[in-house]
C-alpha cells in the first residue's frame, strides 16, 4: 500500500506516539491502526477522554488569546503536536509562533501546513534538549529574544519522566526567555484517581511516549519563577473559562491543571 504524504520512513507504523493518539482523540486523520487501537485502550479507562483533549486545546486558545491581549507577538509552542484546528499562528494571525515537536508525523504535517506562511515555522526538537530549540535557526530566525515571549508548555510536561528533568526544561526555557514573557503550562494530574493513573502509565509505556501524571505540588514547582495571574494554578476547565457561569461543579473531570505566569 502507498504511504500517505505525512508520513515518512523514520516512521514506524507499528510503535504508537502520544502525538498520533491525540490527533486520534481529537478527531484527526494522521493516525495508524496501532495508534488507534491503543488510544481506545486509554478512552475505555477514561471514556471522557475525547472531551480531555478539547478541554486541553480551549486552554491552550484561552491562554493564547490572554498573552495576545496583553501584548504578546510572538510564541514559543513546545511539544505542538499534529496540527488541528486553531493552532496558534491561526488564533492570533498577526503574532509570529514556533512549533516544537520530535514527533516525525507531527513535524511532516507542520512543514505542509506552514510552507506558505512567513510568520510560523517548524523545528524538529527533543525539549530536553532546550539548546536544540533555543539555537536552531528557525528559532533565531523567527523569534526576537530582546521582546516578550509567550512560552507555551500544554500537555507535554508529562511526557518528560523524571521530575528533575521536567524541571531542568522548565528552567531552561525560562532562563531563556527576557523579562516580561509569559508562560501556559498545562499538565496532566491525577491525583485522586490512582489506580487510572497507574493504569494509564502501563498503557502509554506501549507508546514512543510514556506518560507520567504529576502531583498539584510537583506541577507548581515546574512554575518557579513565574509570577501566576488569577485563578493561579486550576484545573484547566476552570482557567478564565470563556461561559463562567456553565462552571463544572467538579472539574478535576478533566485531569489537568493549567497556569498562566509572567517573568519579571
Ligand atoms: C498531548 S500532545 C499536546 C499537543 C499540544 N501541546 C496541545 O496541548 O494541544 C503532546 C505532544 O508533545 C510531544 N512531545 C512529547 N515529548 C516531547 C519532547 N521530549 N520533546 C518535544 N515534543 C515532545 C508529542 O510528540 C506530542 O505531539
Amino acid at each position: 500500500m502507498e504511504s500517505p504524504d505525512w508520513t515518512s520512513d523514520t516512521v514506524d507504523p507499528d510503535q504508537p506516539s502520544a502525538a498520533r493518539m491525540y490527533d486520534y482523540y481529537l478527531g484527526g486523520s494522521h493516525n495508524f491502526a496501532s495508534d488507534r487501537e491503543l488510544a481506545r485502550r486509554v478512552l475505555e479507562v477514561f471514556p471522557d477522554g475525547q472531551l480531555i483533549a478539547q478541554a486541553n486545546r480551549a486552554f491552550l486558545h484561552r491562554g493564547v488569546r490572554y498573552l495576545h491581549s496583553k501584548g504578546i507577538r510572538q510564541f514559543l509552542d513546545l511539544g505542538s503536536g499534529i496540527p488541528t484546528a486553531g493552532n496558534v499562528h491561526e488564533i492570533v494571525p498577526d503574532a509570529t509562533v514556533v512549533y516544537v515537536d520530535l514527533d516525525p508525523v507531527a513535524v511532516a504535517h507542520s512543514e505542509a501546513i506552514l510552507a506558505d506562511v512567513d510568520r510560523a515555522g517548524i523545528v524538529e526538537a527533543d525539549i530536553r534538549r532546550a539548546a536544540n530549540t533555543l539555537e536552531h535557526p528557525v528559532t533565531r530566525a523567527l523569534l526576537d529574544f530582546s521582546q516578550p515571549i509567550g512560552l507555551l508548555m500544554v500537555a507535554v510536561l508529562h511526557f518528560v519522566q523524571s521530575d528533575e528533568e521536567a524541571r531542568a526544561v522548565a528552567t531552561s526555557f525560562r532562563d531563556a526567555l527576557p523579562a516580561g514573557s509569559a508562560l501556559v503550562l498545562g499538565h496532566g494530574s491525577l491525583d485522586d484517581q490512582p489506580e487510572k493513573a497507574k493504569r494509564l502509565m502501563e498503557i502509554y509505556r506501549e507508546s514512543a511516549n510514556p506518560s507520567r501524571p504529576r502531583s498539584r505540588d510537583a506541577i507548581e514547582g515546574l512554575l518557579d519563577g513565574w509570577s501566576l495571574a488569577e485563578p493561579g494554578l486550576a484545573w484547566v476547565v476552570s482557567w478564565r473559562p470563556d461561559w463562567p457561569d456553565e462552571a463544572d461543579a467538579d472539574p478535576s473531570w478533566c485531569g489537568n491543571y493549567g497556569a498562566v505566569g509572567w517573568k519579571a
